[in-house]
């Protein structure tokens, strides 16, 4: 009997080393200790044992099961605290790595450029207004000089959605707009940035939809000359101390004399190349002293108020700016064109 207790402690001893996991650990557990195991089994025959016998047996037993008991809790204890050294190397963080980089946008080059022209005329007092997008044809060409059926009208193709609302040509309704809130008092010192839309195909100049900046000055004594003095401002800012502008005769209906900004050629220095069709200059924008018949239409008194007016395309000068070549790259969000103005942030 005692050499079998021996091999059971023996046998135990070595599946409590063996056991992996804790099932297993248990499932040893019962089987020796439980109530159904050899041990117990023992134990339940030691009546049969002579008298001298059965408490040397009984130590024995004792002694064992301890052993067996001890064996299991050490076991249990190591494997437990493998499960959790397991555990945190698997849930190891390296707070050295560098984190992943978060995807961040940017504003579209137009954006930019519209508020780069926005901050220069706030720089110099000017207030930022806005109009609606479908306009009155009133507002759109009517109190801009361009009555119904004026031959001017043909040069902008208007989408119109009934004979007297249409998608605004331009931002100069914006000029109207603001002159009648005036109620005749000045002065007035505005620009007014917005999309405008003409029925265009579109080609690498042209869009059906594209934005325009219009710049109104009305006060008393505004002359030509602060026309050519804000205007040379804005060109130097925009492209460069060195640019020099030329003003050229034009006619635009709403505005007399009228003009158009030419700026010298920064590529070639003005002895012609492709950029500015060999001429030396590049156009920019239109402008010209506010037509007496536009102050009047909207309450100001032309023998007391005089005004300048511009009008300039942002894809334009954005394309000039930056040497983009084709004007749809603006509204087609190809996010390789868009990246690169990112970096320029
Ligand atoms: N509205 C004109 C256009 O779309 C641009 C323009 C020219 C605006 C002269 C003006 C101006 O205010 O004075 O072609």
């Amino acid at each position: 009997m005692e050499q079998k207790l021996k091999q059971l402690e023996i046998e135990a001893i070595t599946k409590i080393n063996d056991a992996t996991d804790l099932k297993t650990l248990n499932d040893v557990r019962v089987a020796y200790l439980g109530k159904k195991g050899p041990i117990t089994e023992v134990l339940r025959g030691m009546g049969k044992l002579s008298a001298e016998e059965r408490p040397k047996m009984g130590a024995l037993v004792n002694v064992i099961r301890e052993t067996i008991t001890k064996a299991i809790e050490n076991k249990h204890h190591d494997l437990e605290e493998e499960a959790v050294n397991e555990q945190l190397a698997s849930e190891t963080i390296d707070v050295t790595l560098p984190g992943r980089p978060v995807k961040t946008g940017s504003r579209h080059p137009l954006t930019k450029v519209i508020e780069e022209i926005e901050d220069l005329f706030i720089g110099m007092g000017y207030k930022v207004a806005e109009g609606p997008e479908v306009e009155q044809d009133y507002y759109n060409f009517e109190a801009l000089n361009l009555p119904k059926g004026h031959p001017a009208r043909d040069m902008q193709d208007t989408f119109y959605i009934t004979e007297e609302l249409l998608l605004r040509t331009q931002t100069s309704p914006v000029q109207a707009r603001t002159m009648e809130k005036h109620e005749g008092k000045g002065p007035v010192k505005i620009i007014c940035p917005g999309k405008v839309y003409r029925r265009d195909n579109d080609d690498a100049t042209h869009s059906h939809q594209f934005t325009q900046i219009e710049g109104l000055v009305i006060d008393e004594n505004i002359t030509m000359g602060d026309l050519k003095g804000t205007l040379d401002v804005f060109a130097k800012k925009m492209f460069g101390e060195d640019r020099e502008i030329r003003l050229r005769p034009s006619f635009f209906p709403f505005t007399e004399p009228s003009v158009e900004m030419d700026i010298s050629c920064k590529i070639c220095g003005g002895d012609g190349c492709r950029v500015c069709k060999q001429t030396g200059w590049i156009e920019i924008l239109g402008a010209g002293m506010v037509h007496p018949r536009v102050l009047e239409m909207s309450g100001f008194d032309p023998q007391k108020y005089t005004g300048f007016a511009f009008g300039m395309g942002p894809e334009r000068i954005t394309m000039l700016k930056y040497g983009v070549d084709d004007i749809r790259h603006f509204y087609t969000n190809d996010l390789r064109f868009l990246q690169q103005f990112a970096v320029q942030e």
